[in-house]
């Protein structure tokens, strides 16, 4: 029987790279104890360097109860990582063919309630969990680096993933300190890369047609929409940029618009479907908040935003 979402106290990672090593240092701040997996010495040694350097600051941030570094450890083989583990974080490096290999030895020694979680950046899941005889266990748990400190985790399953299974994931990680955003298809990417895919890569035309330096472009967005998107991403930036007619309004100015050169990136047609999807989307992201309330609220965020990069950059 699978263990409860949030009653879990053990957990397994496996690969102690970037990725690994930091996802170690959320779970044991979230007070679980860690058995870590990574054949290569240099990367334990890493992985330790990695929890060195956090630890102060996820003391600061604030250790759950029980929170100990002494509870991680490195066991020799897989299995024994996964042997007594409630959940397995996999950070491995991003290959199909090796991705599918180590899920097809985790599925092979961990017991058939336990969720196998991959870290993988764009991969499907249905494409890892192949050569798994227990593949509605498997899912996708993206994280956002440093995973001990950026909350999102992108979650999606595969054709093979049990729906239930990918709920016990979004509860385990709310559970345990992350901000869970479950995808409803299975998207090469998933959402917040392909959001920064597309931003690069109008970074890159720009530069290579020399419409704008680096310099340029960093300052733009770091002063601008950057510091914005830390309180209202670019869904409620529209909603407030329509001023009091919300989203409705900015799509009565900005949709016959699309076909102005602003973006190399081609526009789909906005059908009534679309509008009122980009509406609805709003509107309930609002939650009875009015556009007033939501600029008040964004303003104040801002400021203590400001104010925190002021003191960070005092401090260099
Ligand atoms: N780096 C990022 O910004 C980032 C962000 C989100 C997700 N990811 C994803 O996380 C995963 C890991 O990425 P990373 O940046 O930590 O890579 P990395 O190369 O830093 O670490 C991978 C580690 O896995 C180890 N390893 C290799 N084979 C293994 C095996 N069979 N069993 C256990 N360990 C093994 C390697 O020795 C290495 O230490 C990838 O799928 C990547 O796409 C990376």
């Amino acid at each position: 029987v699978r263990v409860a979402p949030d009653q879990v106290e053990r957990v397994g990672v496996v690969g102690a790279g970037v990725i690994g090593g930091a996802w170690a240092a959320h779970f044991l701040r979230m007070g679980l104890d860690v058995s870590l997996y990574e054949p290569s010495s240099v990367a334990r040694e890493g992985a330790l360097e990695l929890l060195d350097a956090a630890w102060p600051t996820l003391e600061r941030l604030g250790l759950r109860e029980g929170a100990s570094r002494e509870r991680l450890r490195f066991p020799e083989t897989l299995e024994e990582t996964v042997a007594d583990a409630q959940v397995v974080q996999e950070a491995t490096p991003e290959r199909l063919e090796s991705k599918q290999e180590v899920f097809r030895l985790l599925d092979a020694a961990a017991p058939a309630d336990v969720l196998l979680l991959s870290s993988t950046s764009g991969l499907r899941m249905t494409d890892i969990q192949a050569r798994c005889a227990h593949p509605e266990r498997t899912v996708v748990g993206h994280p956002f680096n440093p995973p001990y400190l950026l909350p999102l985790v992108e979650i999606v399953g595969g054709e093979r993933t049990d729906p239930a299974a990918v709920d016990w994931a979004v509860a385990f990680y709310a559970a345990y300190g992350k901000e869970p955003v479950k995808l409803d298809v299975e998207i090469p990417s998933f959402i917040a890369s392909r959001l920064q895919e597309a931003l690069a890569r109008e970074m890159l035309h720009m530069v290579a047609e020399g419409e704008a330096t680096v310099e340029q472009i960093d300052a733009a967005v770091v002063n601008g929409p950057g510091l914005r998107w830390a309180i209202l991403g670019p869904g409620l930036s529209f909603h407030l940029a329509g001023g009091q007619g919300g989203m409705a309004h900015c799509l009565d100015w900005w949709g016959p618009l699309l076909d102005e050169p602003w973006s190399r990136l081609a526009a789909p047609e906005l059908t009534p479907e679309l509008r009122q999807r980009l509406i609805d989307g709003c509107e309930r992201e609002a939650a009875g908040r009015s556009v007033d309330e939501l600029a008040a609220e964004r303003d104040a965020c801002l400021v203590a935003l400001l104010e925190a990069r002021d003191r960070c950059r005092d401090a260099r």
